[in-house]
């Protein structure tokens, strides 16, 4: 059986159609063709748009002049009463500053003092996990949320503060669904900045509670007692080319970021491998065995989870958490052999180019022994962007490759994960992607 894939639209539809069907879902209102193009183009009445599955051409977008791409607009537009001036939304200068800020936090070696809050988070979840019929997403969105309060702020979940960031972000999220529908659509510029009344009114709460959690952490490094997590390194790093810290404002932005880019796809990602482990149960059974090595806290422990990182590898694959990303042309360009008009939008779909008929072999099955075969490595590095690529690449990276082997292991260690009949799950893109009524599974103790 093949893992879930939603319908493909038929190939011919009308605008109106195909606007109709974008409210719906992103994923579902694009034809089959597009698994097996290089590249596509629409167009509206506003603006053009581009989407690149060629590898040469992402990677020029991401790898090669990311100066002349930067991050669209159209879409940032609807996150910004959230996000401010986030590393997430900026470019040019003020984001190449953000980044110099932010990268040393999560490099390799701090990876590892990062390691005992996500041990920690990783052991609540399995202490907090249920038995019997449970919809799995609310569990990962959870436990993904705990990891990022451990990590950022070291404070758990249960933390006042901290669950309330937690139910008024999908308060925000229900509300604004223009956000993933803004580039593709043939609106004028001005209209997604209707955002509804709620939107920034939930967004105006987060920011009061996270201003909180800031100004506190200001008070500790300025008194000396600031736990050494990474909320006290980002606000303690100097820019070493200006000589800047960020200022408590910036740093809201940033938090902001950080809570939802790390959360909301980490949590996706968990749920569909573990509706992906389900599905093939031998599998579940040989990361279960592999498991039973994570005894005491110990970073060491990670390169011996060698199958639960291929398991989730291929997780990331056939469900990338962010199916699509865009960026604008800042210059007039041309992509095999069209003109590509400034302004344009260029779209850049993990999700398409991950499941590619004429790059991947077998694109729709799920195999984890694929990253061992020259294949699977030459299409990993050409065709494989869960994180994006380039200088613009997740800074969350290494840092989710670590949380996800770690929490799938610790909960498969405990217990097993089971099909419920009738009851499969169908992708669709929210702000990550998700499945349309949840994944239901059955949970038993191992
Ligand atoms: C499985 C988990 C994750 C996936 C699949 C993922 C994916 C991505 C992708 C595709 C982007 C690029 C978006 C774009 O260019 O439009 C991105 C950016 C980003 N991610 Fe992640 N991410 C994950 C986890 C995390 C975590 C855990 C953190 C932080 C703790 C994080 C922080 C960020 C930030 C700050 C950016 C913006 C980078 C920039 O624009 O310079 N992500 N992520």
């Amino acid at each position: 059986m093949l893992p879930p894939k939603p319908p493909a639209r038929p190939d011919k539809v009308s605008l109106w159609r195909y606007v109709k069907l974008f409210r719906q879902d992103i994923l579902s209102a694009q034809p089959a063709k597009l698994y097996r193009a290089w590249m596509a183009e629409f167009r509206t009445p506003f603006f053009r748009s581009f989407m690149v599955n060629d590898p040469k051409v992402l990677n020029r977008v991401l790898k090669e002049q990311p100066d002349d791409f930067p991050k669209s607009s159209r879409v940032s537009e609807g996150l910004r009463p959230l996000l401010g001036d986030s590393v997430f939304l900026t470019n040019g200068d003020v984001w190449k500053r953000q980044r110099r800020i932010i990268d040393p936090a999560f490099e390799g070696g701090r990876l590892r003092d990062t390691f005992p809050a996500m041990w920690e988070a990783a052991e609540s979840a399995v202490s907090r996990l249920e038995t019997g019929v449970t919809e799995i997403e609310e569990v990962t969105s959870f436990a993904a949320a705990d990891v990022i309060f451990r990590t950022l702020f070291s404070i758990p979940i249960e933390d006042e503060i901290a669950s309330e960031v937690f139910s008024e972000f999908r308060d925000y999220q229900r509300s604004q669904p223009i956000v993933n529908i803004a580039a593709f659509l043939p609106m004028p510029r001005w209209m997604p900045r209707f955002f509804r009344r709620r939107t920034r009114e939930t967004a105006k709460t987060i920011r009061g509670l996270i201003r909180r959690l800031t100004q506190a952490r200001a008070a500790e490094i300025a008194a000396g007692t600031a736990p050494d997590d990474l909320a006290t390194k980002i606000m303690t790093t100097v820019d070493p080319e200006t000589g800047e810290k960020f200022s408590p404002e910036e740093m809201i932005d940033q938090v902001a970021i950080f809570f939802l880019a790390g959360h909301e796809t980490s949590a996706s990602a968990l749920a569909w491998t573990l509706y992906l482990l389900a599905l093939y149960p031998e599998w579940q059974d040989r990361l279960a065995e592999e498991a039973e090595q994570l005894e005491a806290c110990d970073f060491a422990v990670m390169s011996k989870l060698k199958l639960s990182r291929d398991v989730f590898r291929e997780a990331l694959r056939l469900y990338p958490p962010v199916p699509m990303m865009v960026r604008e042309a800042g210059c007039p360009v041309e992509f095999r052999e069209r003109h590509v008009a400034k302004g344009s939008q260029i779209v850049l779909s993990p999700w398409h180019l991950h499941r590619h008929e004429r790059i991947w072999e077998r694109p729709d099955e799920f195999d984890p022994e694929r990253w061992k075969t020259e294949s699977g490595r030459q299409c990993a590095r050409e065709a494989y962007m869960p994180f994006s690529a380039g200088p613009r690449v997740c800074t969350g990276a290494g840092f989710a490759m670590v949380e996800g082997p770690l929490l799938l292991s610790m909960l498969l260690k405990a217990f097993r994960f089971e099909l419920i009949e009738g009851r499969e799950p169908v992708p669709v893109a929210h702000l990550t992607v998700r499945a349309k009524d949840g994944i239901w599974l059955k949970v038993g103790r191992r």
